[in-house]
């Protein structure tokens, strides 16, 4: 049995595309398991650049399975988007190679529009600062379950129908009283644009659970694609500026239907510095121009929404809850060169509470927003490092830099990545 995880460890976007777009020729299926179209990375392959949000990156490969996972949200219209997006460059995309979840819930227009409603109805500083893709609105419904509708649903028109009906109805009144504006919903024409989409996902809809069962009983190698990282996870993250998926490792059981024990190998990813997108404390967080230069060199712009994306310094307290959280076997250590250039370094070691210093990240907002980050100060390094390509060949201060990492981590820096390119990675 053998299974590799790949989870961020911090706030999201850590470029675990490219690591798992590395490891996929070494696996037989790659499966996503949480989250929806709020995620994005981008992956090059064959010369050409894709941006993938819903789609696993083994879509691209052939010999792979793809397998949007039961914990998935599925915005169809998107899906299929990106879908004609790869098949127009790629060719017709196989039913065999592709497997979506019956399990899996759908997100429909009321969700968005309700999500708006909510954020817009927040104070600035209380603002989650969503994607806006109707993500936390289909998992409500999906945990409140009475207007929770799934895709296997969509197989059954007449069922979906009636119950798409009354949830239409009832979100229409729901809507107008909240906003003055809401121009209602019509459930006839959303059945119509729904039943459409299910047509051409049809091919691909299945019971994915029991294919990665019987995929483990023939000792396939399965490859699990996390989104979002370890900090945004709906329990363990930082509530509630967190999605509203179990987006670190420990989403990998409920979001599959593959059991803990089949993860073989579990690879945490870290960017060399920290950023976030959205609301929320973020202890490390650099608003000054050491901040600028991060995101202008590490082109830090959200993939999805394209919204600058606030930077830091590496925080080893956070990333390390999200190790320990995920259970890491190893580190990928990503977009290192960013950091060349810079007089000095630093990486948070420990927080000081109330004078209180502690290596524990904090279980309330509240109490995270209080804290004063200790640092380590360490010397950067001059020469670009982009072109190098193994351990000993980076600047002493860069490999400094990366075992400091994996002592803080307690963890091994396995992968370190210096550009976005395939060839751009140095296996420690
Ligand atoms: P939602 O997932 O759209 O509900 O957004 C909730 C929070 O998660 C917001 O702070 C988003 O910016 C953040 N978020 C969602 N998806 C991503 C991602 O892929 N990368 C980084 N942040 C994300």
């Amino acid at each position: 049995m053998s299974a590799t995880a790949v989870v961020g460890l911090q706030w999201g976007d850590e470029a675990k595309g490219k690591i798992v777009d590395l490891l996929t020729s070494e696996h037989d299926v790659v499966v996503r398991y949480q989250g929806g179209n709020n995620a994005g990375h981008t992956v090059k392959f064959d010369g050409q650049t894709y941006k993938l949000s819903l789609l696993p990156a083994g879509i691209l490969r052939d010999g792979i399975t793809s397998v949007v996972a039961t914990g998935v949200v599925i915005n169809p219209k998107a899906f299929l988007g990106e879908l004609d997006g790869i098949e127009s460059r790629r060719g017709k995309v196989a039913p065999e190679k592709f497997l979506v979840s019956d399990r899996a819930h759908v997100i429909f227009p009321y969700h968005m529009a309700e999500e708006a409603v909510l954020e817009n109805s927040r104070k600035n500083d209380e603002k989650i600062g969503t994607t806006m893709r109707g993500i936390g609105t289909c998992y409500r419904e999906k945990a409140g379950r009475t207007h929770a509708i799934r895709v296997g649903d969509m197989l059954y028109p007449d069922q979906f129908k009636r119950r798409l009906t009354e949830i239409v109805e009832f979100k229409n009144r729901m809507l107008a009283a909240l906003d003055p504006e809401f121009k209602p919903f019509d459930a006839e024409a959303i059945f119509t644009e729904y039943s459409a989409y299910t047509e051409r996902l049809k091919p691909y809809i299945c019971d994915t659970t029991a294919f990665l069962h019987h995929a483990l009983a023939a000792k396939k190698r399965l490859l699990f694609e996390g989104a979002q990282g370890s900090l945004l996870d709906l329990d363990h993250g930082t509530f509630p500026f967190v999605t509203s998926s179990s987006s670190s490792g420990c989403g990998i059981h409920s979001g599959s239907g593959v059991p803990e024990r089949a993860i073989t190998r579990m690879i945490g990813v870290v960017k060399a510095y920290t950023t976030r997108v959205g609301g929320g404390p973020f202890p490390t967080e650099l608003n000054n121009e050491i901040g600028q230069h991060i995101r202008d060199v590490g082109h830090e712009y959200g993939t999805v929404t394209g919204r600058p994306r606030r930077c830091g310094w590496f925080d080893a307290i956070a990333a390390g809850y999200g190790a320990r959280l995920s259970g890491v076997d190893c580190i990928s250590v990503m977009l290192l060169d960013v950091l060349s250039g810079l007089d000095e370094l630093k990486i948070c070691e420990a927080y000081e509470i109330n004078g209180e210093r502690t290596t524990d990240f904090p279980s309330h907002v509240e109490r995270l927003a209080q804290v004063k980050p200790v640092y380590r100060t360490l010397p950067g390094w001059k020469s670009e490092i982009a072109h190098i390509r193994k351990v000993a060949d980076l600047p002493a201060n860069a490999r400094r830099y990366v075992d400091t990492i994996a002592e803080l981590l307690c963890s091994q820096v396995e992968i370190i990545s210096v550009g976005p390119d395939r060839e751009q990675t140095i296996l420690g």
